[in-house]
């Protein structure tokens, strides 16, 4: 129904605010949103918890009213969009329809739009046919995921929105669930997804906007986006060796020591262990740690000051971002 091109616009957040009120003075949720999303496209909003990625997508979906800037989905309000079927939604928290079979609950779902996929292959997509006959109270936790997938794809949308949709599954239930979301993207479909986790917006998304305390603090292909956040350290005990030896070898951007423990800050953690295994052999107690995104995130946000103090305070703003 909507005809993808890669040249068209899917959606198109312009100067977005929002602020909420609450018992402890405003809290400016999103401070100022610009993001163009081309059709086809399958961008993460990557960003700690309170960074403002629901409230962008409630929003997007029309949820949420702002307090000023503009939401268009495929040259639509939000609101029209998805009368026409054109958006489908998962969002954080939703519950399915009781009673119903798994199967009785997507043709229910199908029958509400005028062009939507065709039951059996909506359940084969989200790799539910085996719990077709199933009532939706009696699912598992994935189970549940999966079914709520369904119901997001049965309208055919042309944006599918996804928040934090594999928080509540474990590793097999999210392969399976991004292998949904690849079929689905091969189709030319739009999906945004708001994700914590670095790894599935690196995984999964073609771009990352990666957003923290309301504003977008960088936004490009997620190998660049990685590349910023994901530097990690390799820690080992080698006595020997002189620094400049180490900074030498590839990967590593920078070298230290502490007594026999050595410290390389690396852009390429994966070649600098190669090397430095096959160059020093004697080097033991390898460890492996990531800068983590919380760290990247306070140093992308550090010493920008807002045109508005946190009233709680700046513990308890970076204590909000503290990621699981
Ligand atoms: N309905 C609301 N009332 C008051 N504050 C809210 C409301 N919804 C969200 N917030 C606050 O807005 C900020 C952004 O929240 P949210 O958009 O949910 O972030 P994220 O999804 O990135 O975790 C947080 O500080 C949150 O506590
Ligand atoms: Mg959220």
């Amino acid at each position: 129904m909507v005809n993808d091109t890669a040249t068209r616009t899917g959606v198109e957040l312009r100067g977005l605010v929002k602020t909420f009120r609450s018992a402890d003075g405003p809290v400016r949720a999103v401070r100022g949103i610009d993001v163009t999303i081309a059709a086809g496209q399958t961008v993460a909003l990557l960003g700690p918890n309170g960074a403002g990625k629901s409230t962008t997508i409630d929003m997007l979906l029309g949820l949420a009213e702002p307090d000023a800037g503009s939401v268009s989905v495929f040259g639509m309000a939000p609101t029209a969009a998805i009368d026409a079927g054109a958006v489908g939604a998962m969002l954080q928290t939703g519950a399915l329809v009781r009673d119903l079979t798994v199967r009785e609950l997507v043709t229910m779902m199908a029958s509400l739009y005028p062009a939507p996929m065709a039951v059996e292959e909506v359940l084969e997509l989200a790799g539910i046919e085996q719990i077709a006959a199933q009532r939706t109270n009696k699912l598992s936790g994935g189970q549940t995921q999966r079914v709520r997938a369904a119901v997001a794809l049965v309208s055919d949308p042309g944006l599918l929105v996804l928040d934090e949709p594999t928080v509540a599954m474990d590793v097999e239930g999210r392969h399976a669930f991004w292998t949904t979301m690849r079929a689905f993207a091969a189709r030319g479909k739009t999906i945004v997804f708001a994700t914590h986790y670095l790894d599935e917006a690196d995984a999964y998304a073609d771009r990352a906007v990666l957003m923290a305390r309301g504003r977008v603090v960088a936004d490009g292909p997620t190998t660049e986006i990685k590349a910023m956040v994901g530097a990690r350290t390799i820690r080992a005990t080698l006595p020997d060796v002189p620094l400049s030896a180490l900074g030498r070898l590839p990967g590593v951007v920078n070298a230290d020591r502490h007594g026999d423990a050595v410290i390389l800050a690396c852009s390429d953690s994966d070649a600098a262990v190669r090397a430095l295994l096959d160059e020093h052999a004697e080097a033991r107690d390898l460890e492996i740690s990531g800068a983590g995104l919380e760290q990247a995130f306070l140093q992308l946000t550090g010493g920008e000051d807002d045109d508005e103090h946190d009233p709680r305070g700046d513990s308890a703003a970076a204590a909000e971002e503290t990621l699981r």
